[in-house]
């Protein structure tokens, strides 16, 4: 059965550097990996070619239920076009998350989430991956830093990629759509309950995959 696959969940807000961890985290343990706001931002994508409205429910959710979506060689493509790019833009990540507000969206997203459950492992990253899809995961990891402290790297990331950045509007925008994703009526960002705090604010990279990698030996040495 599904559940005897193990998942590891990463959750926490925007620019928290859930991704990087959940893929160094992956790599190490050899586990597949789940980058969960991927299909928000890809839904977002696809909503824009196919002119579909941000706040057409029904809409989002047919694009979303059959979103021809393929992860290659650390690409991603939709449809055959490679939207490894776009997809990481901020804009794209702010249509995201008006996208993922809606119910008929998340659950149409849902079973696709579903089968990145294969063996040996899963690491999945996101909002809601201990709270709802994997409430059964062993080892539920809640990621946060200061909301300055991610708009300092999140400037540092785009500058290195030749990208202009202001650090007072990147910092505004992470606020906002902290709030958004937290207050939204449907799996709102928000530790589970069994979930395990980590604050990376003083932490290198690899200072926290180790203690990811050390929580999860611990989960696994004595079951
Ligand atoms: O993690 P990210 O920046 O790629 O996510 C983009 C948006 O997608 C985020 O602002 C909210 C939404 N999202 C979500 O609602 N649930 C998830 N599990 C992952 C992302």
């Amino acid at each position: 059965p599904a559940q005897a696959i193990p998942v590891i969940c990463i959750d926490g807000p925007t620019a928290s550097g859930k991704g990087t961890l959940a893929s160094e985290v992956a790599q190490r343990l050899g586990y597949q990996l789940l980058d969960s706001g991927a299909l928000y931002r890809a839904t977002a994508l696809a909503a824009q070619d196919a002119g579909v409205d941000l706040d057409d429910e029904p809409g989002l959710a047919r694009l979303a239920a059959q979103l021809p979506l393929a992860f290659r060689d650390h690409k991603v493509f939709l449809g055959g076009r490679d939207i490894t790019d776009p997809l990481r833009l901020e804009s794209t990540g702010g249509m995201a998350s008006r996208v993922s507000q809606h119910l008929a969206v998340r659950s149409a997203l849902h079973a696709l989430q579903l089968s990145f459950r294969r063996l040996p492992g899963l690491v999945a990253d996101g909002r809601d991956m201990g709270t709802v899809i994997f409430p059964d995961a062993p080892l539920k990891v809640y990621l946060t830093a200061s909301a300055e402290q991610r708009a300092q790297r999140r400037h540092k990331q785009l500058i290195s990629k030749g990208i202009a950045a202001n650090i007072d509007s990147l910092l505004a925008d992470l606020k906002m759509r902290d709030h958004r994703d937290s207050s939204r009526a449907h799996a709102p960002l928000k530790p589970a309950e069994d979930a395990l705090l980590l604050d990376n604010s003083e932490l290198g990279i690899e200072q926290s995959v180790q203690q990811v990698l050390n929580w999860w030996q611990g989960k696994t040495v004595f079951s």
